[in-house]
């Protein structure tokens, strides 16, 4: 938004002094609920696959449909370069003038995640290098070498060429660069000569890269720089396996090369558009980069949610746990740039859509702090590797089914907008999700089945279950301000992580660890101590051995009251408790006796537990929540029956909570009474009945 529009945008920033306040020094270009700017809804939109004349009938669809925003051309280089050095936006201007015709905003995509065929015969060495040492075949996306100084000076000519010729477009608001960074290693001499000086100003000496990596182990010193490899971290080949602190380094790197290209785009964007958003569109629970590194250099974050893939609907509060990382990148809410519109796929679709789901999965994310909507894609394409990929229309190009709901959705979502503005998800839990530790157990589990992801889902799922919003943070946030804090499967625990969890501890928190707490230090090496470290004091146990249960076996473990039962699979911790009291332990298996299975411990003015195992049912998680809750302090205000997912917003003295029914019955949720029910606009009763994918919005 541009020149006339700025006095416009002045007057509302007035206006909204209170909503700028709320967020301290954020910039009305780091919101995507900005002052002044309606709530951004709409498609992504691909004029260059359709005939002209049908540009209009597509904007005017839109337009009747509520939309007011489209992303365009983050794939459509040649079309804007068809030869080096010679830009084409002509058609583009044409398109994006139709568009504005109908009040659609514009976020345009910087194309370099496909290359021209022309880049890659022109210069090869674009082209990214596998591990065999060959070079990816042109002819689908994605295939850059990040440390080609070809492609870098190509892809920022074309994001500067694009920002200038846009700059002074009224309805573009906003950049997304390149598409779904997905962290591809290049294997070429140049990436391998960048990795060397990374580590080069990363260490400073082969000694002290030497002793970082362990490369005493198996004679592995280097003696010279140049003699560096790329560690290959395949888990499928045996004996080429490498150093897993060489591996560690090895994925800081490749996040560290695919930041700076970003960076290099979004530096020359920002010197024509100062006013635009500047994003890039994540993938929630993707792992390969680390997304905090990633968004850092972000107005806001963006993201690709696809939660329907085939079978039955389930609960799918994986889509809630990507959306609270997506919060937790930059702690503020985000936007999504890829919301799904049909069935998914590329060689194969999955399952469409049932009614209402389209509309409930949207809403899923704005209660967990999305603030902008985007469905991929407007229409299916005829042609391509994505003509399975559904939009809203479907080849047939007409307003069905699909797209009455999105439409339904966004008129429904700008209602909200007023009472949205200024509210975000505030959660009195959080969660420590931190790339160093996906990374290493990816290379080393410990115990098969183990991941960082599977570990907090367990304890996510069971407090999305209770009824609590959740923050995820990482190891580097400030913890201080929430009640209770789980650090599942953190086994790279640096000195002063632990130290900061056990002040949090002595300070009044409530801290939940488990499994391989404290093994390794940040460079991937084991610590000298028993388990869990430095932690030991705080949760009040030693764990002199440990065990990994095969699939075939399995321990009984009870609460000490024998209250309850529950079974440990894949893993075993033998926790001697020290101050702690053990809540739970193992009564069938005669050499596990002596160990716990859970612990509290009171330690200064807080509680840390430990869970020492993996537990099999569900129910465990449930009960241990319970128990989590209550040593905090914190009370959920409804108690959803399963299936129902509870989330608030809450700001400027309000308080929104969702009720999303993830099931296809009707379901009954015992709520305050009294409350407006905005969707509906009626009061509540004792309770409140919601349909098969119904939500309801309840303000407290
Ligand atoms: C991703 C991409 C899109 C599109 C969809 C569907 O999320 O960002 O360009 O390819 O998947 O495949
Ligand atoms: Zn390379």
């Amino acid at each position: 938004m541009k020149s006339n529009a700025v006095v416009t945008i002045v007057a509302c920033l007035a206006m909204a002094a209170s909503v700028v306040r709320a967020n301290d020094s954020i910039q009305a270009r780091e919101q995507v609920l900005a002052p002044g700017r309606p709530m951004l809804i709409g498609v992504d939109y691909y004029p260059e696959h359709w005939p002209r004349d049908r540009w209009e009938t597509d904007a005017r669809l839109m337009k009747e449909a509520g939309f007011n925003t489209v992303r365009l051309a983050e794939f459509a280089w040649i079309d804007m370069e068809p030869n080096e050095g010679r830009f084409e936006f002509g058609w583009l201007d044409d398109a994006i003038e139709v568009l504005a015709k109908h009040d659609i905003y514009v976020i345009l995509g910087t194309p370099t995640a496909v290359m021209p065929a022309w880049v890659a015969r022109k210069y090869p060495e674009t082209l990214r290098t596998k591990a065999d040492g060959t070079r990816v075949v042109w002819g689908g996306r994605k295939h850059n070498c990040y440390s080609s100084g070809a492609y870098r000076m190509l892809s920022q000519r074309i994001a500067q060429a694009m920002a200038e010729h846009f700059a002074k477009t009224p309805n573009v608001i906003g950049w997304q660069i390149d598409n779904e960074f997905g962290g591809e290693a290049c294997h070429c001499g140049s990436c391998l000569a960048e990795f060397q000086d990374w580590l080069k100003a990363r260490y400073g000496s082969l000694d002290e890269l030497n002793r970082a990596w362990g490369n005493h182990f198996w004679g592995l010193k280097f003696t010279t720089w140049g003699e560096i490899t790329i560690p290959d971290y395949a888990t499928d080949r045996e004996w080429v396996m490498g150093n897993p602190s060489a591996c560690l380094d090895w994925k800081r790197f490749i996040t560290w090369q695919q930041a700076r290209f970003q960076a290099e785009q979004a530096e020359v964007v920002r010197a024509a558009c100062p006013e635009d958003f500047v994003t890039h569109n994540l993938m929630g629970l993707f792992s390969s980069l680390d997304y905090y590194d990633m968004a850092a250099d972000l107005d806001f974050v963006t993201w690709d949610n696809y939660p329907i893939w085939s079978g039955k609907p389930d609960i799918p509060y994986d889509s809630s746990l990507a959306a609270d990382v997506m919060r937790g990148l930059k702690q503020r809410n985000f936007m999504i740039m890829e919301q799904t519109a049909g069935p998914c796929g590329w060689e194969s679709f999955g399952r469409n859509p049932w009614p209402g789901e389209i509309r409930k999965i949207a809403y899923q994310q704005l209660a967990h702090g999305s603030d902008g909507q985007i469905w991929f894609r407007w229409r299916t394409c005829t042609v391509g590797r994505e003509q399975y990929w559904h939009g809203l229309l479907g080849h047939d190009g007409k307003p069905l089914r699909r797209y009455r709901e999105a439409a339904q959705t966004a008129q429904e979502f700008r209602k909200l907008e007023s009472r949205l503005r200024g509210t975000t998800v505030v959660a009195d839990v959080a969660i420590v999700y931190d790339y160093d530790n996906l990374w290493s157990l990816s290379f080393q589990p410990g115990f098969a089945g183990n991941s960082l992801q599977a570990a907090i889902k367990r304890y996510y799922h069971a407090l999305t279950r209770a009824g609590v919003n959740v923050d995820i943070v990482n190891r580097r946030a400030d913890l201080s301000r929430y009640k209770l804090v789980l650090t599942p499967d953190l086994s790279i625990m640096p000195d002063e992580t632990a130290r900061k969890l056990d002040a949090y501890v002595k300070n009044g928190g409530v801290l939940l660890a488990d499994c391989r707490t404290g093994v390794k230090d940040e460079r991937n090496l084991c610590h000298e101590r028993t388990l869990p470290g430095l932690l030991s004091p705080a949760l009040g146990i030693t764990i002199e051995e440990y065990t990994s249960l095969g699939s075939d076996s399995w321990y009984k473990v009870a609460t000490s009251d024998a209250g309850s039962t529950y079974t440990a699979i894949q893993y075993a911790d033998w926790v001697t408790p020290q101050a702690a009291k053990a809540i739970a332990g193992y009564p069938d298996q005669w050499h596990m006796k002596p160990f716990a299975a859970v612990t509290r411990n009171e330690y200064g003015k807080g509680k840390a537990w430990y869970v020492g195992m993996v537990a099999k049912e569900d129910a465990f998680y449930d009960d241990l929540t319970r128990w989590l809750l209550e040593d905090a302090g914190v009370k959920p205000v409804v108690h959803p029956p399963l299936g129902v997912e509870a989330s608030m917003r809450q700001g400027q003295g309000r308080k929104l909570l969702f009720l999303m029914n993830h099931t296809d019955e009707p379901k009954t949720v015992a709520v305050p009474q009294g409350r407006p029910e905005l969707l509906s606009g009626t009061k509540t009763a004792e309770s409140l009945t919601i349909d098969r994918f119904g939500v309801a919005v309840l303000e407290l």
